[in-house]
Parts: C-alpha cells; structure tokens; sequence
C-alpha cells in the first residue's frame, strides 16, 4: 500500500450509541467522560444528546436555559449538526444538546417519514468531520433509541454493579437484533462496561462474573468504579476527568478509552 492510502481515504466517524433502557446505569456519565478521554487522545468528538432529560449537556456545562437548537430540531429537520454543534470546555469534544421539545419528540416522531432515520440522516452530513461520535440514549427503547441505533456503528452499553444488572437486557439485545434486522445490518456491540463497581461489596464480584459469563469477551476489562468525584463533577459542569484527573473515576474512564480505541483498531485490521 502507498504510504499515502489511508491518509488519502475520507475520513468517516464512528457511531456510537450508549444504550440501556434503564436509568441511572451510567450511560450519560459514561458519554461524557469516554468522550472526553477520547478527545484527550486527539480524537475530534460529537456527543450528541439524545435524552429529554438533558443530563449530558448540563454535565458539560450547557444549562438548560443556555441552549438553543439541540438535537429535537435535527430530528425534526430543522437545524443541522453544523448549525447547532457546540464547544465546550475540552478541546476537540463538541455536543448538540437536548432541547427541552425532545420530550415531544417519542411521539411527534411516529407521525414522520424515515422516522427511525432522523437522525442518521441529519449526523451523516457531518461523518467527515469527526472521529468519533457519541449517542447518550434516554433511559427507554422508544423511537429516540431506535434512531440513535439505526445511526450508529456499535452500541456500548453500561452496565451497573447491582444485583438486577442484567434484567432487562433480553429485551435490550432484542431490540439490537431488531434493529440488525430491519434498518441497521452492520450494527455490532461495541462492548459492556461495568459501572459503579464497589470493591467493598461482594455483590458487585458476583454480578461482574455473572456479566462476564453472559457476554464473554464483549466485556470491557476495564471497570468504573463507584466514586464519589464522578458524581461530583456534573454538577461543576465538568467531566470528571478535568474536575478530578487523578481519581480512580477519571482513571478508569482514559482506560476505557484505550480499550474502545484498540477494539475500533482490531476491527479495522479485520474489515480493512
Ligand atoms: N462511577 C460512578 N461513581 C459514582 N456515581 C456515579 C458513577 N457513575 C454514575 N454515577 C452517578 O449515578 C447517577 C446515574 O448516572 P448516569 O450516568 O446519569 O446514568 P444514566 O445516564 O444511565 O441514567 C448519576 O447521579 C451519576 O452522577
Ligand atoms: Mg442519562
């Protein structure tokens, strides 16, 4: 190969959809913090909040009444990526944040054509010109989901160190397959990462085994531990890797990041 050919191949973005249609398993935490370990790598990253509830944007610092078009207006064609992207604080790691109209959204959307594609169809203007970008789902497999999965490459999908952590899935992995199925043949799993793990509690042993008996290798090695500087940071409107680099939060999420990166690498020399 010419030592020219990748570099002279267009750039395309990853998609990556964080998805459990459960609450308060980590998938917003786990959004803004791989993605800004990512752009700490030098990567260029879009987090695109997909949640009514906004948490992704008010954790980077966009509070409610600071935001304007967000991602119900790219659904509903009415802004595009390029229109409605903003900074934030980290370099390189850019968001279109939720709107207060998202709420609407689950069930304006049903009425619209492609309505499982609104989002595909706005973010793929915009593959060039990131490395990487990340879909924070709401906690549920309504059409917001959908949209997020049938745009994305790969979902990661954040597991909680509780004794119900894998109730439910079924459905999730359902959903996936259906989605696989009908408008996203290529769709993968990324991987399954373990959150809010407590060393001190032998349950979080016995759910992380259980987990990796279920999925195998899928699992990420890397776990997040409970830490209290992860909660901590969204309310400072940080990730907790600028609110706290050195703690054990911050440092478990850069090596997820490495993890992501080297499986994104193997896949690669897989497919070519
Ligand atoms: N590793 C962690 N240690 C401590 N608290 C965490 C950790 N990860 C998430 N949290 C907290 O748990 C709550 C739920 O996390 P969140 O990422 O918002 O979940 P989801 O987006 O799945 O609803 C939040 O208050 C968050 O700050
Ligand atoms: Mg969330």
């Amino acid at each position: 190969m010419p030592a020219d050919a990748s570099s002279a191949a267009p750039k395309r973005a990853r998609i990556l959809a964080l998805a459990n249609q459960k609450g308060g398993v980590g998938k917003t935490t786990t959004t803004i913090n791989l993605g800004t370990a990512l752009a700490a790598t030098g990567k260029r990253v879009l987090i695109v909040d997909n949640d009514p509830q906004g948490n992704a944007s008010t954790g980077l610092g966009i509070g409610r009444t600071d935001r304007g078009a967000g991602t119900y207006e790219l659904l509903f064609g009415e802004t595009t990526v390029a229109a409605s992207v903003r900074g934030t604080s980290i370099p390189k790691l850019f968001i279109v944040t939720a709107s207060a109209d998202l709420s609407g959204a689950e069930l304006e959307l049903v009425e619209l054509e492609r309505r499982e594609f609104r989002l595909r169809d706005a973010l793929a203007h915009v593959v060039a010109d990131y490395d990487y970008i990340l879909i924070d789902c709401p906690p549920a497999l309504g059409l917001l989901t959908l949209n997020a999965l049938a745009a994305a490459d790969s979902v990661l999908v954040p597991l909680q160190c509780e004794f119900y952590a894998l109730e439910g899935l079924s459905q999730l992995i359902r959903t996936i397959e259906r989605v696989k199925r009908t408008f996203n043949p290529s769709l993968e799993i990324q991987g399954v990462v373990l959150t809010m793990f407590d060393r001190r509690n032998n349950l979080s042993d016995m759910v992380a085994a259980d987990v990796r008996g279920f999925f195998g290798e899928k699992v990420y090695e890397t776990v997040i531990p409970r830490n209290v500087r992860v909660s901590e940071a969204p309310s400072h409107g940080k990730p907790v890797l600028l609110y706290d680099l050195k703690s054990a939060g911050a440092q478990a999420y850069i090596h997820l990041a490495g993890e992501v990166l080297k499986r994104e690498r193997n896949r690669q020399s897989v497919h070519g």
